[in-house]
C-alpha cells in the first residue's frame, strides 16, 4: 500500500528500462489499486492480483472487466500462482505461464519472507464481498438531513425508487440471449434495494443515528443524499465505515478529501474561490473593499471564511458581517456604510434575500454578487429592481448547452410521471443513478467497495453528461467533479446568462 518494507526501509523497484522507482511510487497499490482489482494505466491493462484471481483454477475463476477502454478487457486465465511463481513475477517480471510481463510492472528484489508476506496479504485482499451485498439483494442507502425542502426530498426519493424499480425489472427481463460478448459473462442478478436514512436533530447527533441505522441494515454504498447544511458527519461516517458515499447534493461538502466520498463540487467554498479569482483578475479595476453578508450558520461561516482566505494578500479588503433578525433582518449592522464603489457579496438564501429586498429596494454597491448554490432555481425571490445590477456566482451550465444536457432527464421524468421541481438538483440525482448503473455493469460480481470508488474515479468523465454541470471529471485522488462557475447576470427577459467564461480557480 505505501511502499515500505517490513524493515521500515522504502520499497525499491526497477522498470525494464532500468528506471528505479522507490517508496510510494513503487507501491503495488499505485497500479493494482487499493482493492487489488487492477486498473488501466494509459492503455496498459494492470491485471487484478487479489488471491481470488492469482490462485484461481478452472473451477473457481472469477471474471473482471479491467476497463471498458482497454482493447482486451476481460481478465486473462492462467494457472494458479504458487509462492515460487509469484516470486518470479515480482522479481523478474515473468508470469506463471512464463510470459514476460509488461515493462510497466517493475521488478522487485524481495526476499522469500517478503514474497510470502505479500502473498498472505493478497490472499485476504478483497477476498469477501463487502457488507451490504446479500445473497440476492444489493443494499443502498440515501441520506436526508433535517430542514431540507420537502418538495426536493420527495422528488429525489421518487426518482431513486423509480430508477431502482426500473433497474430490477430489466434484470428480470434478461432472457439469457446473447446480444454482446459481455452478455456471456455471469450476471449479477441481485435486486437493488434502497433505504432512506432520514436524520433528525443537531449534526453532532447524526454519527450515532447513522451508526444505529447501519447496524440494522448494512449498506454497500450511500447514493445521492440531500442537505442544505453541513455534510461533515455523513462524510466522517462513510470514511470510518469504508462506505462509498456517491455524489450527494449538498451546499457544504466536507472540505478535506477522503477516499470514500465523491462530490459534485466544493459547494459554497468553490463559489468563494471563483469570485475571488474574478475580482483579482480585474487588477486595478477591482473594488478596494468587499463586504460579505452571511447568516451565522455552518454554510454562511464556511462561505465567508473561504472568501476571506481566497482574497488574502489580494489588496482587496474583506469585511464580514452577520445578518441577524428573521422576518425583518437587521440591516443597520449588515448594510451600514457601504459605498457605491465597494463590492458586496450576499451569501443569502431566498427567504433572506426577499426579506432584505423589502427593506432595501436598491442595492448600495454597483458590484453586488449572490451565491448560485444558495439561491432557488427560478430566482423568484430575486427582486426585479435588483436584477440589472446583481451578478450570480453560478456553478451550473446555462442556456442551450444546459438544455442539451438535461433533455434525457426531462424525458425520463415524463416517462415515469415524475415532476420537475428543481432542474439542477434533479439532474444531479439523475446523473448519479445512471452512473450507478454504469458502474455496476462494469463491476460485474466484484462487489468490493474500494473497487467501486476506484471505478468511479476512472469512469466519471466517460459517460454522457446528463447533469446541469458543463463538465464532470475526475482522476486518481480527485473528489470534486465540477471545478468552476460562471459569473452570470440577468438578461432583460429575466433569464440568467453568462457574463464571463467558465472560471476555474
Ligand atoms: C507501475 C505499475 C505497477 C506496479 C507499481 C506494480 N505492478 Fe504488478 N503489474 C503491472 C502490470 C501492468 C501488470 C500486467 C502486465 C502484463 O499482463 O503483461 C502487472 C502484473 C502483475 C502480476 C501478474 C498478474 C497475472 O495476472 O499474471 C503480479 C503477480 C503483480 N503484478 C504483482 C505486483 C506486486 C506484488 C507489486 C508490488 C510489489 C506490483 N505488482 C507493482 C503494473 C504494476
Amino acid at each position: 500500500m505505501e511502499g515500505i518494507l517490513p524493515s521500515g526501509k522504502p520499497l525499491k523497484g526497477k522498470r525494464a528500462n532500468s528506471v528505479e522507482v522507490e517508496g510510494a511510487a513503487a507501491a503495488c497499490e499505485t497500479c493494482h489499486r487499493r482493492s487489488g482489482m487492477g486498473s488501466l494505466e494509459g492503455n496498459i491493462v494492470v491485471t487484478p492480483i487479489t488471491g481470488r484471481f492469482l490462485f484461481a483454477n478452472e473451477n473457481n475463476r472469477p471474471i473482471a472487466l479491467v476497463d471498458p477502454r482497454a482493447p482486451k478487457n476481460v481478465s486473462r486465465a492462467h494457472s494458479p500462482y504458487t509462492q515460487a511463481s509469484l516470486a518470479k513475477a515480482i522479481r523478474k517480471g515473468i508470469n506463471v505461464g512464463n510470459r514476460l510481463l509488461s515493462p510497466l510492472m517493475p521488478h522487485y528484489d524481495l526476499s522469500n519472507a517478503e514474497v510470502k508476506a505479500v502473498m498472505a496479504y493478497l490472499r485476504q485482499l478483497s477476498a469477501d464481498l463487502s457488507p451490504g451485498v446479500g445473497e440476492d439483494t444489493l443494499h443502498f442507502a440515501t441520506v436526508v438531513t433535517p430542514g431540507v425542502d420537502p418538495k426536493k426530498q420527495e422528488a429525489m426519493l421518487g426518482m431513486m425508487q423509480k430508477a431502482f424499480t426500473q433497474r430490477n425489472a430489466s434484470q428480470e427481463d434478461y432472457s439469457g440471449r446473447m446480444r454482446m460478448p459481455i452478455d456471456l459473462l455471469p450476471r449479477t442478478l441481485r435486486n437493488w434495494q434502497l433505504t432512506v436514512w432520514e436524520l433528525k436533530g443537531a449534526p453532532d447527533t447524526w454519527a450515532g443515528q447513522l451508526a444505529e441505522k447501519y447496524r440494522k441494515e448494512p449498506v454497500f454504498a450511500v447514493i445521492s443524499g440531500l442537505s442544505n447544511t453541513t455534510w461533515q458527519p455523513v462524510h466522517a461516517f462513510c470514511q470510518q465505515e469504508k462506505i462509498p458515499c456517491m455524489l450527494p447534493s449538498t451546499t457544504l461538502p466536507a472540505t478535506e478529501t477522503a477516499f470514500y466520498s465523491l462530490y459534485y463540487s466544493r459547494g459554497v467554498a468553490l463559489e468563494a474561490d471563483v469570485l475571488a479569482k474574478y475580482l483579482r483578475d480585474q487588477g486595478k479595476n477591482a473594488p478596494h473593499r468587499i463586504v460579505q453578508v452571511y447568516r451565522d450558520d455552518e454554510v454562511g461561516r464556511t462561505a465567508a471564511k473561504a472568501l476571506t482566505e481566497a482574497l488574502r494578500d489580494s489588496g482587496i479588503q474583506v469585511e464580514s458581517r452577520v445578518l441577524s433578525g428573521q422576518d425583518e433582518p437587521d440591516l443597520n449592522v449588515a448594510m451600514k456604510d457601504i459605498a457605491n464603489e465597494d463590492g458586496l457579496m450576499l451569501w443569502l438564501r431566498p427567504a433572506d434575500l426577499s426579506a432584505v429586498s423589502k427593506i432595501m429596494p436598491t442595492l448600495p454597491a454597483t458590484r453586488t454578487f449572490a451565491s448560485g448554490f444558495l439561491e432557488e432555481e427560478n430566482y423568484a425571490s430575486m427582486p426585479k429592481a435588483w436584477q440589472p445590477q446583481i451578478r450570480i456566482v453560478y456553478p451550473y451550465e446555462l442556456g442551450e448547452k444546459r438544455q442539451k444536457n438535461i433533455v434525457a432527464l426531462k424525458k425520463w421524468l415524463q416517462s415515469w410521471n415524475l415532476p420537475l421541481v428543481d432542474e439542477t438538483f434533479q439532474s444531479e440525482v439523475f446523473f448519479n443513478l445512471l452512473f450507478l448503473t454504469d458502474l455496476s455493469s462494469q463491476m460485474l460480481d466484484n462487489l468490493y467497495r474500494d473497487y467501486m470508488v476506484e471505478r468511479a474515479e476512472d469512469m466519471l468523465s466517460l459517460g454522457s453528461n446528463v447533469s446541469a454541470y458543463p463538465h464532470l471529471s475526475s482522476a486518481r485522488g480527485q473528489r470534486f467533479a465540477s471545478k468552476g462557475a460562471y459569473i452570470a447576470r440577468f438578461a432583460e427577459n429575466g433569464k440568467l446568462v453568462a457574463e464571463t467564461n467558465w472560471i476555474v480557480p
